[in-house]
C-alpha cells in the first residue's frame, strides 16, 4: 500500500466524493440563477405595479372614526355609489365590526370608478378578487383605490384582515351592470342590491 501524505488535504479523495473546483463551480451556477430569479421577480413587481397600477394606498387622508355617523364625507346619505360631473363613480363605504356599509354596491362597467373607504372601529381589509382592488381599511384614514371593470359581472368583497369573531362573515357584494343601464338606476337600487 503506498504511503499516505501527511496534509490531509493532499491525500486522494476517495470515490464518490466531488472534487473541490466542481463543488465551486456548481455553486456558482446556483448563485447566478438565485440572482437570476431574484431579478426577475423584481421586474415582475415593478412591471405590474406600473401597468396594473398596484400600489399601497398611501394617500394619508386623515378622517375621524368616532365621528364618521354625524358629518363629513361618510355620513349615511351620502354612502353608496356617487356619480361624479365627469360621468366616474365615486363608492364611498364603512368598514366595521363586520359588515361593510352599504351592504352591497352597484357600479357601472367600462367607467373609472374611485373607491373610499373608511373604517369605524378596527383595522379591515378590502379586496376584490381578480382586480387591481386590494387595500388595508385602517381606523382614522381614508383608503381610496381606482379601478375600471371591462365587464358586468357579481364581485364578492369579503374582509380581508382578521378584525375580530365575525371576520370570516364579513362579506359584501359588488355588482357590475351594463355602462347604458346604469344611469336609470335610483339611489335606493344602488345600494341595495345585494342578492340574499
Ligand atoms: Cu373586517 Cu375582517
Amino acid at each position: 500500500m503506498a504511503e499516505q501524505p501527511t496534509n490531509p488535504l493532499q491525500r486522494p479523495l476517495p470515490d464518490g466524493v466531488v472534487p473541490e473546483p466542481v463543488v465551486v463551480r456548481t455553486e456558482e451556477h446556483w448563485i447566478a440563477i438565485m440572482a437570476a430569479m431574484l431579478i426577475i421577480f423584481m421586474a415582475v413587481v415593478v412591471v405590474t405595479g406600473v401597468t396594473h397600477a398596484l400600489h399601497p394606498p398611501s394617500n394619508v387622508e386623515v378622517i375621524d372614526a368616532q365621528t364618521l355617523h354625524l358629518n363629513g364625507e361618510f355620513v349615511e346619505s351620502n354612502l353608496g355609489t356617487a356619480v361624479e360631473p365627469d360621468g366616474s363613480v365615486t363608492v364611498r363605504i364603512i368598514a366595521l365590526q363586520f359588515d361593510f356599509v352599504p351592504h352591497c354596491v352597484l357600479v357601472p362597467a367600462d367607467t373609472p370608478i374611485r373607491f373610499r373607504i373608511t373604517s369605524a372601529d378596527v383595522v379591515h381589509g378590502f379586496l376584490l378578487p381578480m382586480t387591481n382592488v386590494n387595500t388595508m381599511v385602517v381606523p382614522g384614514f381614508v383608503a381610496e383605490v381606482r379601478t375600471r371593470f371591462k365587464e358586468p359581472g357579481e364581485y364578492e368583497m369579503p374582509c380581508n384582515e382578521f378584525c375580530g369573531l365575525g371576520h370570516h362573515g364579513m362579506v359584501t357584494h359588488v355588482s357590475v351592470v351594463a355602462k347604458d343601464s346604469f344611469p336609470t338606476q335610483n339611489l335606493f337600487d344602488r345600494t341595495t342590491c345585494a342578492q340574499e
